[in-house]
C-alpha cells in the first residue's frame, strides 16, 4: 500500500510508502500548507485499519477535527511529554518482542503501525506558554526560563532517541515546522526525519537544510510561488531520493469530517495501543 500525497506536474502521483514509511519533515513558512499536508497524510493513514494515529498539536486547532480517529491528541507540553514517554515504552516493548523472535522489522500483524503527527516541532522544543504567563503574573520568570529550557531539551532528546528505533518498531513520526534551520530543530531529530516535504520556505539556506546543500542556489525560493499553496518539493523517498516538484492534495474541513465519520470505528483507544496491561504483542508465532 502507498499513500498518495499529491501529484507531480506531469500528473504522476507523489506517494509515500505505507506502512513502513521513514520519518518525515514537513517544512514551510506560515500559510504555505504544512497543516494541509499533515491533514492529507492523516486522512490517508486514517483509512488503514492497521494504523493508530497520535497527534501533538500545541496550537490546539489543527488536529482537533480528527480527534475521533486519533488515539490521543496532546495539546499541552505536559500531555506531549506523557505521550512521548508512552511511545518510548511502546518502542522498547516492541524492540524486545522483535529481538525475542529474531525479527528485524515490525509488521502490522503484530499490532498497529503508529503514525505520530507533530504540528510545529519548534513549539514542542520551546517554552511552556502557560508557565510563562503564570510567571509574568508573579514577576519572576527566571525559573521558568531555566526549567523551560531544560524541559525542552529533555523533550527533544527524548523524541530524538525514540525516533532512532521507532521505524523498526512500527512507529512513523511526521513533524511540521516553520523553522527547519539548525538553531531550532535539533540535529539529531532532523537527521532522523529522512523524507522531506518542503513547501515554500523563506530562504535558500532553509532549502539547503531541507533538500541538501546546494539546492538553495539551484532551486531558489521562487520555485514555489506564494499563491500556490501546497506547492512542494518531495525528497528522500526511499525509491527516489532526488527532489521532485509537485503539489499536495488538499483535504478541506468537510472532507475531514466525512473521513472521520467513515473511520472513527478504526481508532485505537490508548489502553489498546499502549499495552497498559503489559500483554505481549500477538501474532509472531502464527
Ligand atoms: N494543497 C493545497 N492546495 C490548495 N490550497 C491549500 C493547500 N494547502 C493549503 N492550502 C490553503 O492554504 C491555507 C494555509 O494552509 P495551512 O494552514 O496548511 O498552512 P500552514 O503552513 O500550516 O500555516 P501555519 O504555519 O500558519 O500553521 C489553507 O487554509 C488552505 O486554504
Ligand atoms: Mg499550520
Amino acid at each position: 500500500m502507498a499513500i498518495e500525497i499529491g501529484r507531480r506536474f506531469d500528473n504522476r502521483p507523489l506517494t509515500l510508502p505505507w506502512p513502513g514509511c521513514p520519518h518525515i519533515l514537513v517544512a514551510g513558512e506560515t500559510g504555505s500548507g504544512k497543516s494541509g499536508a499533515l491533514n492529507m497524510i492523516i486522512g490517508a493513514a486514517a483509512a488503514d485499519p492497521d494504523t493508530a494515529i497520535c497527534g501533538i498539536d500545541l496550537k490546539l486547532v489543527e488536529q482537533w477535527p480528527w480527534r475521533d480517529r486519533l488515539t490521543t491528541c496532546a495539546t499541552t507540553t505536559e500531555t506531549a511529554d506523557l505521550l512521548l514517554v508512552y511511545l518510548r515504552q511502546l518502542i522498547r516493548d516492541r524492540a524486545e518482542f522483535l529481538q525475542g523472535h529474531g525479527l528485524r522489522m515490525w509488521e502490522p500483524r503484530f499490532g498497529p503501525w503508529v503514525l505520530v503527527v507533530i504540528d510545529e516541532l519548534a513549539e514542542l522544543a520551546g517554552l511552556d506558554p502557560d508557565a510563562l504567563m503564570a510567571a509574568a503574573l508573579t514577576g519572576d520568570n527566571k525559573d521558568v526560563l531555566r526549567n523551560g529550557r531544560n524541559a525542552a531539551q529533555v523533550r527533544i532528546a527524548l523524541l530524538g532517541s525514540l525516533a532512532r528505533l521507532a521505524r523498526f518498531c512500527g512507529v512513523t513520526i511526521v513533524a511540521a515546522t516553520q523553522y527547519p534551520s539548525a538553531e531550532v530543530i535539533d540535529q539529531q531529530i532532523r537527521t532522523q526525519l529522512t523524507i522531506r516535504i518542503m513547501l515554500r520556505v523563506a530562504s535558500g539556506e532553509q532549502i539547503d537544510v531541507c533538500l541538501g546543500r546546494g539546492y538553495g542556489k539551484r532551486i531558489g525560493v521562487r520555485s514555489i510561488p506564494v499563491e500556490q499553496r501546497g506547492g512542494l518539493w518531495l525528497a528522500g523517498h526511499p525509491d527516489n531520493p532526488e527532489p521532485v516538484r509537485g503539489r499536495a492534495h488538499y483535504v478541506d474541513d468537510q472532507a475531514i469530517a466525512a473521513r472521520v465519520d467513515q473511520t472513527r470505528h478504526l481508532a485505537y483507544p490508548p489502553e489498546a495501543l499502549f499495552n497498559l496491561t503489559n500483554q505481549e504483542p500477538q501474532g509472531a508465532d502464527q
